[in-house]
C-alpha cells in the first residue's frame, strides 16, 4: 500500500523541477491517493511516463498495467519500472478482457478527454463486481479558486475572471469540472456508484499554485498571466548539456521543499472546498 506520510513534495520536486507548480500540484495528489487503499490487480488509466505509479508504489510489486494514447510518453513509462505491461490505448477502448482488475485509477486524466461517458462504461467493463475506481480531477470550484480569477472578481471585473479562467482551460486542455453530485451522476450512468469525494487544494493553496505558474514561467506567452518565462529557459531541455541545471535541480528542491511546506500539508477543511478532487466510485 502506498504510503500517507512519505515526504512526497520533495519527491515531486526532485521529478518535476523543471517546473515547481506541476511538483506542488502533483505532490498533493499523491498524498492524497497514498491515503485510499489499492486492491490488487490495479489498472493506471492515462499513466503517462509513469512517474506518479512510480512514486505512489514505490518497494512494492509492479503496477499490473498502465496505458496512454500518446505515444512518447507511453515510451516512457516501461523506463519508470513501475508496470508489468504498458500500452498505448485510449480510455473509451482499452485493451483488457472485462473484469480483469479490482482497481483502475487515473491522475489528472478525466479533465483532459472530452467524450467522458464511454471512458466510465470502460472502466465499469475492466472493473471486476466491487472493484474501486479512484480518480483525481480539477474540481468544480477550481475556476474560481484561481487567484488571477478572484483578484479580479474582488474589483467587479467578472468578464476579466472567466477571460483569465477561460485562458487556463485552454492551456491546461480542461473540458470540464464536475461537482460531486454530478460525478454521482455520471458514474451511475456508466454501472458504479460513488462511494465518496474528497476535496483537496485550499483556496490559499491554489491561489500559491496560480501565482507560481507565471513567476515560474508556465504560461510564457500569454500577456494575460504577466508571464516571466526565465525559469523556463533555464530549465530548458536544450541547455542540459551546460551542466548547471543539477544546481538549479538541488536549489528548487531544497528551497521549495521549504517554502511550499505548509502549502503542501494543508487540508481542506470539513465541509470546505478546494480545486482539487478525489472521487472514488465502486463498480454496482
Ligand atoms: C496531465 S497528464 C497525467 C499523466 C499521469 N497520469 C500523471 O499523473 O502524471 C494527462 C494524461 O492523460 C492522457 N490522456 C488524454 N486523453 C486520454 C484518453 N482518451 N484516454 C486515456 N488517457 C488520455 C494524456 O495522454 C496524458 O498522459
Amino acid at each position: 500500500m502506498p504510503d500517507p506520510n512519505r515526504d512526497y513534495l520533495t519527491l515531486a520536486l526532485n521529478q518535476y523541477w523543471f517546473a515547481p507548480p506541476v511538483a506542488l500540484w502533483r505532490a498533493i495528489e499523491l498524498r492524497v491517493l497514498a491515503a485510499e487503499t489499492f486492491i490488487r490487480p490495479l489498472l493506471d488509466l492515462g499513466c503517462g511516463d509513469g512517474l506518479i505509479a512510480q512514486v505512489l508504489f514505490a518497494g512494492e510489486a509492479p503496477v499490473e498495467a498502465g496505458f496512454d494514447p500518446w505515444l512518447s510518453q507511453v515510451r516512457k513509462a516501461p523506463a519508470s519500472g513501475a508496470y508489468r505491461f504498458v500500452q498505448q490505448a485510449r480510455g473509451d477502448a482499452m485493451p483488457y478482457p472485462d473484469a480483469s482488475f479490482n482497481t483502475v485509477f487515473s491522475n489528472s486524466v478525466l479533465e483532459h478527454i472530452p467524450n467522458l461517458d464511454p471512458v466510465l462504461r470502460e472502466v465499469t467493463r475492466v472493473l471486476r463486481p466491487g472493484g474501486r475506481f479512484l480518480a483525481t480531477v480539477p474540481s468544480d470550484m477550481f475556476r474560481r479558486l484561481l487567484a488571477g480569477y478572484r483578484e479580479r472578481d474582488a474589483k467587479g471585473d467578472r468578464t476579466g475572471a472567466e477571460t483569465y479562467a477561460a485562458a487556463v482551460d485552454r492551456r491546461l486542455e480542461h473540458h470540464r469540472y464536475l461537482t460531486p453530485t454530478q460525478w454521482a451522476k455520471r458514474l451511475d450512468l456508466a454501472g458504479m456508484h460513488l462511494l465518496h469525494t474528497r476535496y483537496y487544494i485550499p483556496s490559499e493553496v491554489e491561489a500559491l499554485w496560480d501565482r507560481a505558474n507565471a513567476t515560474y514561467g508556465i504560461h510564457p506567452n500569454d500577456t494575460l498571466f504577466h508571464g516571466k518565462p526565465y525559469y523556463r529557459w533555464l530549465a530548458s531541455p536544450r541547455l542540459r548539456q551546460l551542466g548547471y541545471q543539477k544546481l538549479v535541480r538541488r536549489w528548487i528542491v531544497r528551497t521549495l521543499g521549504q517554502r511550499w511546506r505548509r502549502a503542501y500539508t494543508l487540508d481542506v477543511l470539513e465541509g470546505g472546498v478546494g480545486g482539487g478532487l478525489l472521487v472514488v466510485g465502486e463498480k454496482t
